[in-house]
């Protein structure tokens, strides 16, 4: 059988070969710092500046890392595949776009974009954001944060996201633990609509593991490409 639609669910595993660090190998530390210390709302009150600090952090580490074999591959699925393909991140990094993905959805926002809460505008940021740096659309300060969906907080895009599940013949699951919803269920909303092939590629089974039709074990920077060349000849038969 030939896929029409494919959508691409990726997580922290796909960038693990270009050195960023997952969330859950690390004693539940994200690089050093308890979560609910940087990623929530209510830390961002409490200690704006240590949040701001953080991002800044993982911003400027985008200088020192580059797209792998996996990122690679999958440009190269969007770029030449007879039929549409969607890539859903989960995560903040630019490594998808970097090489060369352009319909990419940043379900958990973007280290590269800070956010206006006064404007709410959205602004392409490269440099250090700080409790000093003024909004570009209204000019007031502080008022940027990270453009990044902090824990309970609701991810972009979803009403788009399901669309594409609920259309997609192909979802393929790349290096993500499978511990954090939305992206978890994923799979599910795919299978509920038919006749969808589903398949997960993890350095090991993930939490969600059962639920997919077809599992592959290893790193991404060796599976991907061999799953887009399979995309990309004849197809899945039968
Ligand atoms: P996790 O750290 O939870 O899971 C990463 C998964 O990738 C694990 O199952 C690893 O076994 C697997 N893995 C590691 N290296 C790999 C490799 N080279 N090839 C393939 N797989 C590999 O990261 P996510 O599932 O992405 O949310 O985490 C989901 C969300 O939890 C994140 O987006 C973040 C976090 O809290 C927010 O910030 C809102």
């Amino acid at each position: 059988m030939r896929y029409r639609e494919i959508v691409i669910l990726t997580g922290a595993g796909v960038s693990a070969e270009s050195g960023v660090r997952t969330f859950r190998d690390n004693n539940g530390l994200w690089e050093d710092h308890r979560v609910e210390d940087v990623a929530t709302s209510e830390a961002f009150a409490r200690d704006p500046n240590l949040v701001q600090r953080f991002y800044n952090l993982r911003r400027n580490q985008l200088h020192h890392i580059a797209p792998n074999p996996a990122h690679l591959a999958l440009a190269r699925l969007e770029r030449e595949f007879d039929g549409r393909v969607t890539l859903v991140t989960q995560n903040v990094d630019d490594l998808h776009e970097r090489a060369g993905s352009r319909d990419v959805i940043h379900m958990h926002g973007e280290l590269r974009r800070v956010r206006c809460t006064r404007c709410d505008t959205v602004h392409h940021w490269l440099d250090d954001c700080t409790q000093r740096s003024r909004c570009p659309n209204c000019g007031q300060a502080p008022s940027l944060r990270p453009n990044i969906v902090w824990f309970g907080e609701m991810p972009f895009e979803m009403e788009a996201i399901h669309d594409r599940l609920t259309r997609c013949d192909l979802f393929v699951s790349i290096g993500t633990s499978g511990s954090v919803y939305p992206a978890a269920g994923f799979v599910s909303n795919v299978r509920h609509a038919g006749e969808a092939h589903t398949i997960e590629v993890n350095l090991e089974p993930s939490a969600g593991a059962s639920r997919f039709a077809e599992h592959r074990n290893g790193k991404a920077g060796a599976l991907v490409p061999v799953l887009v060349d399979e995309l990309l000849g004849v197809g899945r038969s039968g």
